[in-house]
Formats: C-alpha cells, structure tokens, sequence
C-alpha cells in the first residue's frame, strides 16, 4: 500500500486520531499520506515532518479512486455521500471509518483488534475492504469484560452507562463547560459568603438551570448539574439507538455463534471524554473471584482490574484519573446478593481513543503490514 488519504483529520476524532499517529510515528511505515478537506481544499495540509502536496477535495471521487486505503472521520453523512459512489466506480482500496452508517453491514468488519484480531485476519484474508470502528461504549465494555467473553463465561450482560460529553461532539463539550459556568456564575455572590443559605443557593440553582437563558441549544437540556437518561434517537422498541447498538455490534466484534443478550440504559453526564460503565453479568457458571480477575485483567494489555476497595477505587476509576490514556481499569468487581453467578463491574475508558481514534489507527498499521 503507497497511497493512504485522510478525511475529516481537522475534527475532534480526526485530532486525536493525528495526534496518536504522530506521538507513535505511523507516519513512517505510510509512503504517501494524502490529506482531503470537505471544505478547504488547496488549503494546507498538517505537519505531520513532511512535505505534503496541499489539501485534496474530500468529493473527488477520482481524486479518491486513487487511493489505496481511506481513513475517514468525517462522519456519517460523508460516508454516505461518497462511500457508494467510490465503490460504484470501481474502487477497490480499503476504506476505514469511524461512523455507524456501514458498520452493522454485511461486508463491514467491526475492528477492536485487541478484541477480534482473529475476526480481522479472517477478513482480510477473505479480501474483505471496509473496516469500521465500533460504538465507543461498545468498544470500551469489549476492552473491559473482553476476557470474560472470550473466556465463554458471559450468559448475559446489562450496562448502565455513564457517558461524557465528547460522545455527542465538540460543540457539546463547550456547553458542557458553559452550562458549568453558567450555574457558577448565578450564585457567585452567595457563595462567597459563608452564611450563606444553601437552600437559597440551591433555589436559584434550580431555577437558573430552568430558565430559558440557560445554554442548551446542543444538549436540548441541562446536563451540568443533572444528567440525560437518553442517547441517539428513539427506536419502536423502547431502547435508544445507543442501547440497541450494544447488543448487535459486540455480536458482531465477536462473531458470536448464538447472540449473547446485552442491554440496558445509556446515560449522558457531566463528564468531558470517559464514558464510564457499570455492568452486570450472568455469568454461565459460579467461578471464583480471583479467576474473574485474572480473566478479566490478561486479556490486553491495557485493562487492569482495580481492587474493589474505596481508596483505589477513587484513585483508579473515575474519569478524571483516566482521561487522556489508554488504560482500561475495572473494579468494583463483587458477586451481587442475587446469586454467585451476577458479577458487579465498573470501567472507565476515554471514548476518543479507544472508542474512536485508536482502533482506526490500529488498523491501518494491521493492514499496511
Ligand atoms: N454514541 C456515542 C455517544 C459516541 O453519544 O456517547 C461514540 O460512539
């Protein structure tokens, strides 16, 4: 492979992703590295410590079918104005994605490789093309709890999610951190008096947090201070399109030969980039905890399991101590009341990277060889 184009490298994912690619030197094993713009072509392209022909025209089609692997993060609209297109001409090369617009498609292979190297080889020797990033809570439960699946010891799964802000987009964040300040700033006054009522503060809190004033034009409701209960958009069922994607595409990671169930209520809080989960499995028979541990933390070399008590677990697995890093800690790990079969468990994992921009970047290096 010469030529790798990249797509929507300008956006929050696309940065992390440049940003992960530079700091271990991918760009050494890419002989040609061509960067597209969907809106500034000609423009400059990034410092990667090279010299680079200037931005390509992301709707080139032609331009495009040059090409001997795509990585997109651009988005699903993009991939579904220019992906059909690209392969109707003709168009063989490799594309890499991080939208759900392909991935539950037949000849997608959902990529986690940590989890299913093997389902990718078997792809890639079956001269398979499309490989898609997967859900970033999908991705980061199967990075957690991936030896327990693999182990064949998960009858079932539901996860409570706690969800960062980064999940719904950069302009999200913003107005995480405005809405932050926005309450902050109502009782700045009160607050710096200690005598202070706090049921006064409080009122006005609440009362701030109502008003039509308050900056919700993203979230289309207060998170700051309070949470949303609903992610992505509403299916026939009862589930969102978050929770429905849990079950089929950690199915589909794993290549599971009977679906394993997995569901439960996805949850949007105030945190910037780690989407935090709490889980609890059937599992298949009572095994003991220290075989649980050790299942759980082999698996990859970025899970670790955090013992399950109060100071490590404050220490070790919240979102401020994970955000930025690889790691995939998992504590709170106890068997439930209802029987030694219902494991408790708790991870944390920055959604940007391995929910986003590290499984693509892993990827390619698999498919560059
Ligand atoms: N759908 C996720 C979220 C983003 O809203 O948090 C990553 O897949």
């Amino acid at each position: 492979m010469q030529k790798i184009g990249f797509i929507g490298w300008r956006g929050m994912v696309g940065s992390v992703l440049l940003e992960r690619m530079r700091s271990e030197d991918d760009f050494a094993h890419i002989v040609e590295p061509v960067f597209f713009s969907t809106s500034n072509a000609g423009g400059k392209a990034p410092d990667i410590d090279r010299e680079l022909p200037p931005l390509g025209d992301a709707y080139d089609i032609d331009a495009l079918a040059e090409l001997d692997a795509i990585v997109s993060c651009q988005g699903g609209d993009y991939t579904q104005e220019v992906f059909s297109r690209l392969r109707d001409s003709g168009w063989n090369g490799y594309w890499i994605d991080a939208a759900s617009s392909l991935r539950m498609q037949d000849d997608a292979v959902i990529v986690l490789d940590p989890v299913n190297r093997d389902v990718i080889d078997r792809a890639i020797e079956a001269g398979q093309k499309n490989f898609i990033g997967g859900n970033c809570t999908v991705s980061l439960m199967l990075m957690a709890l991936g030896g327990l699946f693999k182990a064949g010891m998960v009858e079932w799964v539901t996860a409570m999610t706690y969800q960062a802000a980064s999940g719904a987009g950069a302009r999200n964040m913003r107005e995480l951190i405005g809405q932050m300040g926005a309450i902050r700033d109502g009782v700045s006054g009160e607050l710096s008096d200690p005598a202070s009522a706090i049921l006064e503060i409080d009122r006005k809190v609440a009362a701030d947090m109502r008003s039509v004033e308050f900056p919700t034009a993203e979230f289309g409701a207060p998170l700051a201070g309070s949470l949303l209960p609903w992610i992505d958009t509403q299916l026939e069922n009862g589930q969102s399109r978050e929770e429905w994607k849990a079950q089929v595409e950690a199915n589909k990671i794993l290549q599971t030969a009977a679906p394993i169930p997995v569901d439960g209520t996805c949850v949007r809080i105030g945190a910037m980039r780690c989407h935090s989960q709490a889980f609890t499995v059937k599992l298949k028979k009572d095994l003991p905890m220290a075989d649980i541990d050790q299942l759980i933390g082999a698996a990859n070399e970025w899970v670790s399991v955090v013992p399950n008590d109060r100071e490590a677990t404050l220490q070790s697995l919240t979102p401020t101590a994970v955000t930025g890093k690889l790691d995939i800690p998992v504590g709170r790990l106890r068997k439930l009341s209802m029987g030694p079969e219902y494991l408790n468990a708790f991870t944390v994992g920055d959604q940007l990277l391995w929910g986003a921009a590290e499984p693509l970047r892993r990827i390619l290096l698999i498919l560059l060889g």
